[in-house]
C-alpha cells in the first residue's frame, strides 16, 4: 500500500485527463471529484477509476468537452442532458441549477439524463448542503445490470445509488449515500483477488442459493487477470431484502425512466441518470426550529448505549468526515495494484516520469477504515466528526437551452 498527498494526486490525475483531450477546467474537475471520493473513504469511486475513464474516452463512451443541455426548464424543474459527457461536469452542473431554483422557489427537481459516470453521489448532496439545502437523489447506473431483485435470481437492477443530505450550519451535513446493492461490485473484485471475503448473502447463484463466491459474478474469468462480470451466471443481491430491492427499483424508475435515461437493461451504453429534489428549509419558515431540532435529534441518536466493541454511534456522513481528516493529513492510501494501474495509464497518456508524485511507501501506522467505524471495534472515537467540509467553489459552466416547457 502507498499513500500519496491528495493535492499532488489531483494534479497528476488532472494532467492525465488533459492529455486525453479534456480542457483544463474539465480535467481539473474530474481529478478533483475522483480524489474527493478517496478523501471521503470511498476508494471504489476514486482515482482507481481514472484508467477506466481514460479507456472510455478512447472508446468514445465518455465524451470530453460536452456542454450540459437544458431540454426542459421551468421555475422549479429542469431536465439536463449530459450527452455522455463527464459526470464530474454534469452532476455539479445539475446540482447548481437545482440550488438556484430551490433558492428562488423553495423547492426544485432536476432530472439529469445520459451522463457518463457521476462517481460518488454524496458530492452533490454536499454541494447542496453547503448552500443550506436538503437534497434527495435517486440514481440509475443504466447499462450495468448486476443485481437480482428480491425473490429473483437473475440480474435485473444496477447498483442504483440513493443519497440524502441534510445541512448543518458550521458542520458537515448528515449524509446518507450508498449503492442499493448488498456490496459494490468493487468489493466482489477485491474478494476474487484473494482480498477481504464477501459477507454472507452478498451473492445469489442461478439456483437461488446464497453465496459469497465471486465465481458467481465472474464465471470462468474469475481465474484470469482481468475479471469480466458479464461471464458469471449469479448476481449480487440488493441490500435489505424486499425493502432494499424496492428502493433500488425506485432508483431505476426515477433515476432512469423519469429522467429519460432509461432504467437499466443489458447491452445499453452505460449512463448515469439522476433525479434530484432540493428543498430550502429557510422557505419552510422553520429556520428557528430545523437546525436546532436536527442537532437535538443527532445528539439523541448518538447518546444510545453502544453494542460491545463499538465506542460510538456514528450518524451518516461521520465516517466520511473521519476519512477526510485522516487522508488530508496523511495522504490517500492506494493499493500497489491501483497505483501501478494509474501510473501506467498516465505514462500511456504521455506523462513524463518527473511528474509522478512522491510515494510514501508503507504508509506509517495502520489506520482502520473509518467507513467501518461503528462496526469495527478497532476504531476510535470520531475526532473529526463535525469537520466543516470544504466543497470547491463551482467553476462557471456554459450551457445551451434547447427548449422549454
Ligand atoms: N455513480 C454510480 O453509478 C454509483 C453506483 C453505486 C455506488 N456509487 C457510490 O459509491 C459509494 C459507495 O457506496 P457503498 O454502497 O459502498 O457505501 P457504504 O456501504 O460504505 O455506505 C455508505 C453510507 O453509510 C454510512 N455509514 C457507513 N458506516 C457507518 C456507520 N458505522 N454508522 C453510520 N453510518 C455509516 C456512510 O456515512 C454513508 O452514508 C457511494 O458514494 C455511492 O454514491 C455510485
Amino acid at each position: 500500500m502507498v499513500r500519496i498527498d491528495a493535492s499532488e494526486l489531483e494534479t497528476y490525475v488532472a494532467a492525465m485527463f488533459r492529455r486525453v483531450g479534456c480542457a483544463e477546467g474539465e480535467a481539473r474537475d474530474v481529478a478533483f471529484y475522483l480524489v474527493r471520493s478517496n478523501l471521503a473513504g470511498h476508494d471504489s469511486h476514486g482515482v482507481v477509476r481514472a484508467p477506466l475513464y481514460v479507456r472510455w474516452v478512447k472508446e468514445g463512451r465518455t465524451r470530453p468537452g460536452q456542454t450540459p443541455r437544458i431540454v426542459t426548464d421551468t421555475p422549479v424543474l429542469a431536465v439536463v442532458d449530459g450527452g455522455h459527457g463527464f459526470g464530474q461536469t454534469m452532476g455539479p452542473f445539475a446540482t447548481r441549477l437545482g440550488i438556484e431554483k430551490a433558492k428562488a422557489m423553495g423547492l426544485s427537481a432536476i432530472a439529469l439524463r445520459n451522463s457518463a459516470h457521476i462517481g460518488r453521489v454524496g458530492d452533490f448532496a454536499e454541494i447542496a448542503a453547503q448552500a443550506g439545502l436538503v437534497s434527495v437523489h435517486f440514481v440509475t447506473a443504466s447499462g450495468s445490470v448486476l443485481v437480482a431483485p428480491f425473490g429473483g435470481v437473475e440480474r435485473r437492477i444496477s447498483t442504483a445509488p440513493y443519497c440524502v443530505g441534510v445541512p448543518r450550519p458550521g458542520q458537515a451535513p448528515v449524509l446518507l449515500d450508498f449503492a442499493t446493492s448488498f456490496v459494490a461490485e468493487g468489493k466482489a473484485l477485491v474478494a476474487s483477488l484473494g482480498g477481504k471475503p464477501l459477507p454472507e448473502g452478498a451473492l445469489i447463484d442461478p439456483d437461488g442459493n446464497l453465496s459469497t463466491d465471486p465465481y458467481q459474478l465472474y464465471g470462468e474469468s474469475n481465474t484470469q487477470p482481468k475479471r469480466d462480470h458479464a461471464q458469471g451466471k449469479g448476481a449480487i443481491r440488493a441490500f435489505g431484502e424486499h425493502k432494499g430491492s424496492g428502493l433500488a427499483l425506485m432508483c431505476e424508475l426515477l433515476g432512469g425512466s423519469l429522467t429519460g435515461t432509461g432504467a437499466t437493461k443489458p447491452s445499453k451504453h452505460f449512463a448515469n441518470g439522476m433525479f434530484s429534489i432540493f428543498v430550502d428549509p429557510a422557505k419552510l419558515a422553520v429556520e428557528d426550529f430545523f437546525d436546532a431540532d436536527v442537532s437535538r435529534y443527532i445528539a439523541y441518536v448518538k447518546s444510545s448505549k453502544t453494542i460491545r466493541g463499538v465506542d460510538e454511534v456514528l450518524t451518516p456522513g461521520e465516517p466520511e468526515a473521519q476519512a477526510r481528516a485522516d487522508r488530508l493529513a496523511h495522504g490517500v492510501p492506494l493499493s500497489d495494484d491501483a497505483w501501478a494501474s494509474i501510473v501506467e495509464a498516465a505514462r500511456e497518456a504521455g506523462a513524463p516520469e518527473s511528474e509522478t508524485p512522491t510515494v510514501k511507501s508503507g504508509s506509517g501506522p495502520h489506520r482502520p477504515n473509518p467507513l467501518r467505524a461503528g462496526m469495527d471495534a478497532a476504531n476510535g472515537p470520531s475526532s473529526a466528526a463535525g469537520l466543516l467540509d470544504p466543497v470547491k467553489p463551482p467553476r462557471p459552466c456554459r450551457y445551451t437551452n434547447s427548449g422549454s416547457s
